[in-house]
């Protein structure tokens, strides 16, 4: 506990309460002060005073595109301190006051970029403050979609990305993962909208307010990373999937919905059986319009998805597991710093494997764990095995607030754990890593405090076993160590062979449409990246890749035949394009046109043109860069 300021104690509750814990119970989650610790992408000084608890209170105007009310926070602080500093982005603050009413002084810096602007308020004595504000015309966590963009075209639809960095461009509070905040919140709509967020709801019909609008309240009684505060509002429905699971979308998705995430209980409960209770309460989803800038984040209490994970057989619902993984990793065990990414996002993938390993079966496991492998080879191959950018803990340069390269972050990192499975094998390993849940839980992490965690709970000065180990190496070296747990070179013996014969100038593989999604898009990365337009046709024609129901496989597919130029291939791209705007689509297959010349480069201009006013201000930034927009 020497890491810890003594002032701020841990005050346990009971795991979920039904409403707003009063005051006198609330968690306050210990922050890091270690250096490693040091958020350099917030202007918080929690050592000095830090928020521990936020009650939003917020008008949601669909026309201006903006939320606007207030933000009350309750402060620790140092003794003697006289300011606190938040983190804003955008934010346009009408006035602060004390409890009482009275107006506190507040100054508001210079805005450097995504770090945003610090809002340092003058309080005095004071240990709750209240800012009055509204977002501003751009906030980036939030997209205000028109009615036409959405699956029932009616209504209007606003949602939310709060991680890494983008809350304080709605929130004013210290929006740094390792400063964990309570919160409520009282949100108004116009009818028929319904509001969801990330935490209990306490009124699950809205109260009438005033003609038209109701007011929809919600407490996370648990200390959470700020960036995990999310909401969405719209013509939503909700359908039980099991016991404590269930699914949010609009009326128009919601069958095609609940069928894929059918599993979604049964996940909950082979992630309790690996490594313990599942502390949140309610685990919903909530289907988005394609819109939404990623696969899925794991909004505490209510998953947020892309539609476009729908395929119809749940051969992607590896995202669902994924993101309730992170219900333990990341969200109850958190990065205290972006550089650190890999403790939520590297834990998360290997656990998912194990809960689809649990539901589905180790083969397909096996072959999922694989394509991963393979993910991270390619990151270390692109990026260089000497470059820092492929060390788990990123150095400061490469500590991102996004995280760094997905195959490192992502594949090396559940790679790493993998390995270390595999040398003191699963049951130690299982015991290890759930007693490692419940000794951090709502609690921040770092590289150095989880290899110290191991040390001392797992290899407990087994010399010979900390040599094997190589923890040092897998953490803060680049490239791969020696002792990787490589994966069963079996997994695809009969895709192998259908990619040797077809590079071989044979014909694709008959058996394409039998395969399992892993075992296609195993076949489809590992064909030569060079392919003449006869071949691109004859494989386009026997497997049907252009018109592709399975939304991976087709973006595999549009990628490889785009970067051959093939024609055909141009018009199921555009569709594709204008169809969603997940980033992890959208942006490699601009990247990819943007990289073969005029040719490309004409059509990316015209796709984007149309597309960029529907994306997320998440996928539009990075596409910005590569088309040179702005
Ligand atoms: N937490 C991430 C999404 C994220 C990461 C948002 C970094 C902002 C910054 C989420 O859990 C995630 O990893 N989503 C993946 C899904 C996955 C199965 C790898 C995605 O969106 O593709
Ligand atoms: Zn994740």
């Amino acid at each position: 506990m020497r890491l810890f300021l003594a002032a701020f104690a841990l005050v346990a509750t009971a795991c979920t309460t039904a409403g707003d814990a009063p005051r006198e119970t609330r968690m306050v989650a210990p922050i890091l002060t270690t250096p490693d610790a040091r958020d350099t992408h917030s202007y918080a000084r929690p050592e000095v005073a830090r928020v521990t608890h936020v009650d939003l209170d917020l008008a949601l105007d669909f026309e201006a595109k903006r939320v606007e009310g207030t933000a009350a926070l309750d402060i620790l602080a140092a003794p003697g301190a006289q300011e606190i500093i938040l983190d804003s982005k955008g934010l346009e603050i009408a006035g602060v006051t004390d409890a009482n009413g009275r107006a506190l002084p507040l100054v508001v810096g210079a805005e450097d970029g995504a770090k945003g602007a610090p809002v340092t308020i003058r309080m005095g004595d004071a240990r709750r403050v209240i800012v009055r504000y509204r977002s501003g015309p751009d906030a980036a966590a939030l997209q205000w979609l028109t009615p036409q963009q959405t699956a029932g075209g009616q209504h209007p639809y606003l949602l939310s990305q709060g991680q890494p960095t983008l809350n304080r461009t709605w929130i004013p509070t210290q929006d740094s993962p390792g400063i964990r905040q309570t919160w409520t919140a009282r949100i108004t709509a116009p009818e028929p909208l319904k509001v969801v967020m990330s935490g209990d709801r306490l009124t699950p019909e809205g109260e009438p307010v005033g003609p038209g609008r109701r007011a929809y309240r919600f407490a996370m009684n648990q200390p959470v990373a700020p960036y995990l505060i999310a909401i969405a509002a719209g013509d939503i429905a909700f359908r039980p999937l099991g016991p404590r699971t269930g699914v949010w979308t609009e009326p128009a998705m919601m069958d095609r919905a609940a069928a894929e995430l059918a599993d979604t209980e049964r996940m909950v409960e082979a992630a309790e059986a690996l490594y313990g209770p599942y502390r949140w309460g309610r685990y919903d989803s909530i289907v988005l319009p394609p819109s939404f800038p990623y696969g899925g984040m794991e909004n505490p209490t209510l998953t947020f998805l892309t539609p476009t994970f729908i395929a119809g057989d749940k051969s992607l619902v590896g995202l669902v597991a994924h993101e309730l993984a992170h219900s333990w990793s990341g969200n109850l065990v958190t990065n205290a710093t972006w550089a650190d990414s890999w403790l939520n996002e590297g834990f998360t993938s290997y656990f998912e494997n194990r809960i689809m390993e649990a539901i589905y079966g180790p083969r397909r496991a096996r072959q999922e764990a694989a394509l991963s492998f393979d993910d991270m080879m390619s990151a270390l191959n692109e990026e260089g095995m000497t470059d820092s950018t492929t060390r788990l803990n990123l150095t400061a340069a490469d500590g991102k607030p996004e995280g760094g390269v997905s195959g490192i972050v992502y594949d090396k990192g559940a790679v790493f754990l993998r390995t270390i499975e595999r040398i003191v094998g699963r049951e130690r390993w299982d015991a290890y890593l759930r007693s490692y849940f419940d000794r951090h839980a709502f609690q921040p992490m770092t590289s150095a405090r989880f290899l110290a965690d191991l040390r001392a709970n797992l290899v407990q000065g087994d010399a010979a076993l900390e040599q094997r180990l190589m923890l040092d190496q897998w953490v803060y070296q680049p490239g791969l160590p020696s002792n990787v747990a490589r994966p069963d070179p079996a997994a695809f013996a009969e895709v192998d062979q259908a990619v040797a014969a077809f590079s071989a100038g044979g014909p694709p593989p008959a058996s394409f449409q039998g395969w399992t999604t892993a075992e296609r898009l195993r076949f489809l990365n590992r064909l030569p990246r060079e392919l003449a337009q006869p071949r691109l046709a004859e494989l386009d024609r026997a497997l049907s890749l252009s018109t592709a129901g399975n939304n991976e496989v087709l973006f595999a597919w549009l990628n490889l035949a785009l970067a051959n130029r093939y024609e055909p291939a141009v018009a199921p791209a555009e569709r594709f394009l204008a169809s969603m705007g997940r980033r992890k689509f959208v942006l490699p297959l601009f990247q990819t046109l943007w990289g073969e010349g005029e040719w490309g480069r004409a059509i990316a201009r015209r796709v984007y043109a149309q597309t960029r006013p529907t994306y997320h201000a998440v996928t539009t930034g990075s596409v910005d860069r590569v088309l040179g927009v702005r």
